[in-house]
């Protein structure tokens, strides 16, 4: 077909005009006689590659009739129960326990047998940058970013989970991107001749699009030959596992063990072999990381139990009274206080043969947003200047309620969670709240090997980095022992370091 031309034919752009009509979404074909050919063709096949049908279903049955933008009504919250999950905190579990989930996981690791999904298809609008998250620079010595440092602990724990001399372990790395996020994503990586990592082992899927709608449930249009759409939300992951042939990979690979985690938390401990290690012995299909939370109106959902099972309350569904809950007997401690910080584990059998059947039952939820796009009457694009239409997104928590075994594990937030939300400047889950923690937790490391960081006479925070590559959550470190280290250093190399 040369270039131009249209790809359809009178007969087929009919059947496509009367779908939509039938769909009562027939405005969207409005201008299509005036296109271009080029554009004529490109907007025939989107407007084809959408299941409109069901695209109305779902906005009906989250919009139309639903629970809304506040935790529902009839759902019969609970917090968690104090048995119901284990705790790596101090004074939490035994020593015992924790060695005896990290040695579990240190030897699925070795054996292969874990992977780790990377959730970063969000559009970061928050943050205010155009390039995907894990691209940025939090302001380290080093100048790495996100992507870069979470590659480091993977190369890193391959070795360590191997010993030393031995050939490194494989933990395979798939990243989920979304329209907006893939390109820049598949680019960093080829560019850094992915961190060092073999390509090989790298695995990237896209999630799916949803077309945006406005208040009243019509589809919304980008331009005149383009439907305005958005990523499907975080549980578009489940759907894009399967269809990409990912867990088919996974499987093929002998992996049986999963982690999952938030592209913007620069602590991560990247299949963390504590937490895999705990939900591997526990037998859990699922499992979820949880820290106490700082604040009641702190922007983190909360794991508790929703009509007697396990779920979340996200952050911007629960309402103030249930946030500010206290437990019986105490002023201050938070009812809901298990912050969920999105780092989760499957077992491959789960995702491969439970979640399919889960799919079709995960609800929806409404993201009202200020969505530039095509006034109808005048085939003007038109910026809002309040929300004006709706996103839908699935959430990938919604399948903890279906969940037979979950393993939850609440951990030290000063060691395991940073998240980058914010734009700089703006005090907190910030550029500058990320860098002070990730140096805070490299002085920790370093003291608690038995060294000394020197801090300047003023009181500044010290620019002190472990490379990941030397240490992955703080093992390795014995020859720092007795040592004075300057405040100003990067560590890559533990035979060259700067001693005062
Ligand atoms: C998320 C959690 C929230 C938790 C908080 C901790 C969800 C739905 N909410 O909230 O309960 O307390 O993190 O930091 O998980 N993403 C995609 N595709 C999308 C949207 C997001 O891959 O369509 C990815 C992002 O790239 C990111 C992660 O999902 O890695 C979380 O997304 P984000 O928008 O940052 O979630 P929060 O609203 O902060």
């Amino acid at each position: 077909m040369a270039k131009g031309t249209p790809s359809f034919t009178s007969e087929s752009l009919a059947a496509l005009k009367q779908r939509y009509s039938n769909a009562g979404q027939a405005h969207v074909l409005k201008f299509f006689e005036d296109l271009e050919d080029e554009t004529a063709a490109a907007f025939f096949n989107q407007l084809s590659g959408i299941d409109i049908e069901r695209c109305n279903e779902f906005f009906d049955r989250t919009v139309r009739s639903p629970a809304g933008a506040e935790e529902e009504e009839s759902v019969e919250l609970e917090p968690l129960a104090s048995g119901s999950f284990a705790s790596a905190l101090e004074g939490g579990s035994q020593a015992d326990d924790l060695a005896q989930w990290r040695a579990e996981g240190m030897r699925l690791i070795r054996e292969n047998k874990v992977a780790v999904i990377l959730l970063a298809g969000g559009q970061g609008t928050r943050l205010g940058s155009s390039a995907p998250k894990g691209c940025y620079d939090i302001g380290l010595p080093s100048g790495k970013g996100l992507f870069e440092i979470q590659a480091e602990r993977i190369k890193r724990l391959q070795q360590i989970a191997a010993g030393a001399g031995e050939q490194p372990a494989t933990i395979p790395w798939l990243v989920m991107t979304s329209g907006p996020t893939s390109a820049a994503t598949q680019k960093k990586f080829a560019d850094s001749a992915f961190f060092g990592l073999k390509q090989e082992d790298v695995f990237f899927f896209n999630q799916g699009v949803l077309p945006c709608f406005d208040l009243d449930g019509k589809i919304m249009l980008e331009s005149r030959g383009r439907v305005a759409v958005a990523p499907d939300g975080n549980g578009g992951i489940y759907e894009a596992l399967r269809l990409s042939g990912a867990l088919d990979w996974l499987r093929a690979r002998g992996v049986e063990h999963v982690h999952s985690y938030c592209v913007d938390n620069c602590l991560v401990r990247v299949a963390d072999p504590v937490f895999v290690g705990y939900a591997a012995l526990r037998g859990a299909e699922c499992g979820a990381l949880v820290v106490p939370k700082k604040s009641w109106d702190e922007p983190v959902g909360v794991i508790c139990m929703r009509n007697g099972r396990y779920g979340v309350v996200e952050y911007s569904e629960i309402s103030t009274e249930t946030a500010q809950l206290t437990r019986p007997g105490t002023a201050s401690e938070l009812a809901y206080n298990a912050g969920n910080i999105c780092n989760h584990y499957y077992s491959l059998d789960f995702l491969q043969n439970r979640v399919p059947d889960i799919e079709a039952s995960l609800e929806h939820h409404v993201a009202k947003k200020k969505i530039t796009s095509v006034d109808i009457d005048s085939g003007d694009v038109v910026k809002p200047t309040k929300p004006n239409g709706i996103k839908l997104e699935r959430f990938v928590f919604d399948v903890f309620p279906f969940v037979h075994k979950m393993a939850i594990l609440e951990v030290d937030r000063k060691d395991q969670f940073s998240p980058l939300k914010n734009a700089p400047g703006a005090g907190v889950d910030c550029p500058e709240t990320s860098r002070s923690d990730l140096i805070a937790q490299c002085i920790r490391f370093a003291e608690a090997a038995g060294a000394t960081v020197q801090r300047a006479a003023d009181g500044q925070e010290p620019s002190f980095e472990i490379s990941a590559l030397v240490s992955y959550a703080g093992e390795g470190l014995e020859s720092l022992s007795g040592k004075t280290l300057a405040g100003d250093q990067l560590i890559t190399d533990l035979d060259n370091i700067v001693v005062v």
